[in-house]
């Protein structure tokens, strides 16, 4: 999910520096107060801004607005506010801002998460939405459960690489259950050209935060190749064809494999079997688009939940140790676990649920562009202004989750009635709202699910100890401004006693 990163970041330079709209004398939802013109650019600062939000929340309420330049920025901090807008006023509530950079220029409105509300976005997501179902991903556990393994052992071998092997799972897990891509060197042609391509989109497209004058003034996009200052053009074909490389190998090695019968069952062999002989250039179009999407969708977001459960499992000994009791009693000792014992684990069901609640891993999701001039709750939202769904304060209400800062996987074990939780169930809100939810929900979950089963049951997740035999207490730092990531800290990772025997070694 880098893309995700790059959309929010550029999202927010665009904000600042393109041209407002009409500011009226209307009733505005509250706010901090900002300076004539520029608003509250000085209050957006990057770093753990579900912080301030949340400050905001407590003093604003429900509904916060503020405005950089004459753009509306609009944090929606419970629930049902953002039910009631993004879901069901889905109709003017699911664009996405416009980027002349990013996704004009570089072609990044082939990809999804930068796409406006618009027919090729409806097409592709309802492509999405057919692939990546419950039932449908349970086909796909056997590619889920392959990557487990060599995981696990790449972790052993080096484990102050983690962030390095958690990255390369999710790289080769993606391929293979989008493409039935099997990634067997760190050589291989697909993986290489992925990651280079997820390094494009953050670090070059979005690379440091820097604004692309062309978002500011987007006539330059016009500018003869030859005249100085078109420097940018020349990048963004570039990082154009770069892109356009990675949607396009890794999805002719699928079809070539699916002409000589081949193919492995994956996301595009499902997709291209629904459509048959019929299937259009714009049906292939949408298919390639959309599993490009999907790989760069899922990076970050699983490096950050990943990393999170072991910064948790770090400082709760004491849950790590009750989940490891749990899979010994119901899996044993000579296999890892699967998604046949998912529903005789439940703790580790708890587990997972507060994994997700405590991390919120994209703590303010990604904005979605108001199209018309909006009331609610008397208040006035006026058009193109960006709407958030405040992850994080939904995550911390404490009157859902009491002592809600805390990691208390206990919290999900009390016996409540079914409306209850329903309600408190943390996956209503970490993957966004309405019709710009996230569509790989259900992949994410399963997928953290079997690594965090397979982690307890063959390693053991503890604080680091030093030369001297002190207890070195992990440094918790957050210095991605999209994903709340923690920063590399210290542990100590080491296999189980009957680790060998799970991982076939
Ligand atoms: C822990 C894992 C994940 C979390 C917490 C997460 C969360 C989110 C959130 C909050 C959004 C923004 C929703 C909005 O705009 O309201 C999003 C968008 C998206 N996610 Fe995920 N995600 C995860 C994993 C994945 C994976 C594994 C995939 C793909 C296989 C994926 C694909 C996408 C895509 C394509 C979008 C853009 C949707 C759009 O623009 O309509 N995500 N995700």
């Amino acid at each position: 999910m880098e893309l995700i990163g790059t959309t929010l970041l550029v999202c927010f330079l665009v904000v600042v520096f393109v041209a407002p709209g009409s500011s009226r004398r209307k009733q505005f939802p509250p706010g901090p107060k900002g300076f004539p013109l520029i608003g509250n650019i000085f209050d957006l600062s990057l770093k753990e801004l579900w912080l301030s939000l949340a400050r905001w929340a407590s003093k604003y309420g429900d509904i916060v607005y503020i405005h950089v330049f004459g753009t509306g920025l609009v944090f929606l901090n419970d629930a049902e506010a953002a039910v009631d807008l993004m879901d069901r006023k889905g109709s003017i509530y699911s664009d996405r801002p416009h980027l002349v950079m990013a996704g004009e220029l570089c072609g990044g409105y082939n990809i999804m998460s930068f796409t406006g509300y618009n027919n090729q976005f409806r097409r592709q997501r309802r492509l999405m939405q057919r692939a990546l179902t419950p039932l449908v991903i349970k086909n796909y556990h056997p590619l889920l459960e392959m990557e487990t393994i060599p995981f696990l052992k790449r972790l052993l071998s080096k484990p102050t690489s983690y962030v390095d092997h958690i990255r390369r799972y999710a790289g080769t897990l993606t391929l293979n259950v989008i493409y039935g891509h099997q990634v067997t060197s760190d050589d291989d042609r697909c993986l290489k050209i992925a990651e280079a391509c997820a390094d494009v989109l953050a670090n070059d497209i979005a690379g440091g935060g820097f604004l692309w004058l062309v978002d500011v003034l987007p006539f330059l996009r016009h500018l003869p190749m030859w005249v100085p200052g078109s420097g940018f053009k020349h990048k963004a074909i570039r990082w154009k064809a770069q892109l356009t490389e990675f949607a396009t190998v890794p999805y002719e090695e699928f079809k070539e494999k699916m002409e000589n019968g081949t193919a492995k069952l994956c996301y595009c062999s499902t997709l291209v079997e629904a459509a048959g002989k019929s299937m259009t250039e714009q049906d292939e179009f949408d298919i390639k688009y959309s599993a490009n999407t999907m790989y760069s969708a899922s990076l970050d977001t699983t490096i950050t939940i990943v990393t999170s459960f072991m910064l948790c499992m770090v400082q709760n000994p004491d849950v790590r140790i009750k989940a490891q009791a749990e899979i010994d009693r119901v899996v044993g000792k000579d296999r890892l676990p699967d998604f046949n014992d998912r529903p005789s684990l439940p703790y580790l069901e708890c587990v997972l649920s507060e994994v997700f609640r405590w991390t919120a891993p994209v703590p303010y999701a990604l904005p979605h562009r108001l199209m018309q001039d909006d009331m609610y709750r008397n208040y006035f939202i006026p058009r193109g202004s960006f709407v958030f769904a405040n992850i994080w304060t939904m995550t911390r209400n404490e009157e859902m989750y009491p002592n809600a800062d805390a990691f208390v996987p206990g919290r999900f074990e009390a016996d409540v009635d079914e409306e209850v939780k329903k309600k408190r169930d943390p996956r209503n809100f970490v993957f966004g709202f309405g019709r710009r939810r996230c569509p790989g929900l259900y992949l994410a979950e399963q997928s953290t699910w079997l690594l965090m089963a397979s982690m307890l049951a063959a390693l053991d997740i503890q604080k680091a100890v030093d030369d001297k035999g002190k207890v070195i207490d992990p440094e918790v730092r957050y210095e991605n401004s999209v994903f709340r990531m923690p920063a590399q800290f210290k542990m100590d990772i080491r296999p189980r006693e009957h680790a060998r025997k799970l991982m076939n070694v």
